[in-house]
């Protein structure tokens, strides 16, 4: 089998925009690969290095919605990036061959420094956030990464430095190719892109009552003011939820009775519920019986650390060889 590795920053509890982007994919990976998960706690770091008070609790919260979404411990390696220093050193040995220009010209580099206000982004550790990534992924020799369009400019980055590193020192690493999934768009509640930081997002694990309390009033397409004005699906970020919870039929039909004022926008809403309580209430049931066993989470890491550690120190060995490091 093929080896994947894929990492997710510790934002906190998974919204449904992380669900579908990536954890549904990466849940259907396994028995077609060998997979590596990565909670990545130093990248949140690169963003996060002023108040990292939450960086532990957010890498439990990940790690518990992880398992509860399917992803299995047996079948995949799942761990924390600070627990196999090794990513650190491989990050140095591979900051040595990047040139600088290859770093700013990343597009999300300077979009995201602009984006994220209030916090100095000016930093080494920021810039060097795609080399740390190249290290994620070539210490396990990943010969693929499942990640979503947006990672598209990062992977191919380590592409290059995987290639200039090869190019010094010998032919160590595989290329890493891009699995690309899907990543359907999912708006907020609010009608915007779903993030955390805009407060519009619906957890994978939602309470049961909250589920209702978000999706009721969540925003339609503006042109259904009243009952018996037609609406337009694509234009709603209700249907985005009806796109990956409603079955094609039954959302056809959906969108016929929207466009032709066929039902309200609180019938259409009702549907949409019935079919979200039945995939969100076992993973939040999932949730609550790993989070009330905060040693099984701890247990599946330190494992998880362990696995990921074997790999990642015979593949640091290989390095400070080809690299003419001293052996001690
Ligand atoms: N940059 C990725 C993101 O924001 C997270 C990440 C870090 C990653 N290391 C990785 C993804 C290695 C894939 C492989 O989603
Ligand atoms: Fe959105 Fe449904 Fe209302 Fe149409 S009927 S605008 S899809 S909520």
């Amino acid at each position: 089998m093929k080896r994947i590795l894929s990492g997710m920053q510790p934002t906190g509890q998974l919204h449904l925009g992380n669900y579908f982007g990536a954890l549904k994919n990466w849940v259907g990976l396994q028995g077609s690969y060998e997979c590596f998960h990565c909670i990545v706690d130093w990248h949140a770091l690169t963003s996060a290095y002023e108040d990292s008070s939450r960086v532990s609790d957010n890498c439990m919260l990940v790690a518990a919605d992880w398992l509860a979404a399917g992803l299995d411990p047996q079948r995949s390696v799942i761990f924390v990036q600070s627990h196999v220093p090794e990513h650190a050193e491989l990050h140095l040995l591979l900051s040595m061959v990047t040139p600088v220009s290859w770093l700013e010209r990343v597009p999300t580099y300077k979009e995201k420094q602009q984006e994220i206000q209030g916090k100095d982004l000016s930093t080494y550790g920021f810039l060097g956030y795609p080399v740390l990534q190249a290290a994620d992924i070539i210490l396990y020799k990943a010969e693929c990464v499942p990640v979503g369009e947006d990672q598209v400019p990062h992977l191919e980055l380590a592409r290059e430095i995987t290639r200039r590193f090869n190019g010094f020192y010998g032919k160590i690493f595989p290329e890493p190719q891009a699995l690309l999934s899907a990543m359907p768009r999912l708006r907020g509640t609010d009608g915007r892109k779903m993030s955390k930081s805009y407060n519009n997002s619906i957890l994978m694990a939602e309470a049961a009552a909250d589920l209702d309390k978000k999706v009721r009033p969540m925003m339609t397409d503006p042109r259904r003011k009243r009952r018996t004005d037609p609406g337009e699906p694509e234009d709603c970020p209700v249907f985005d939820l009806h796109k990956v919870f409603t079955q094609d039929e039954k959302r056809s039909e959906v969108a016929h009775l929207c466009r032709t004022a066929g039902f309200g926008c609180l019938d259409c809403k009702k549907i949409l519920l019935d079919r979200m309580h039945p995939v969100i209430g076992p993973m939040r049931e999932r949730r609550e019986e790993w989070m009330a066993h905060p040693e099984r989470i701890k247990e599946v890491l330190r494992d998880g650390a362990q696995r990921a550690g074997q790999v990642a120190r015979a593949t640091m060995t290989e390095v400070r060889d080809a690299m003419g490091l001293l052996r001690p």
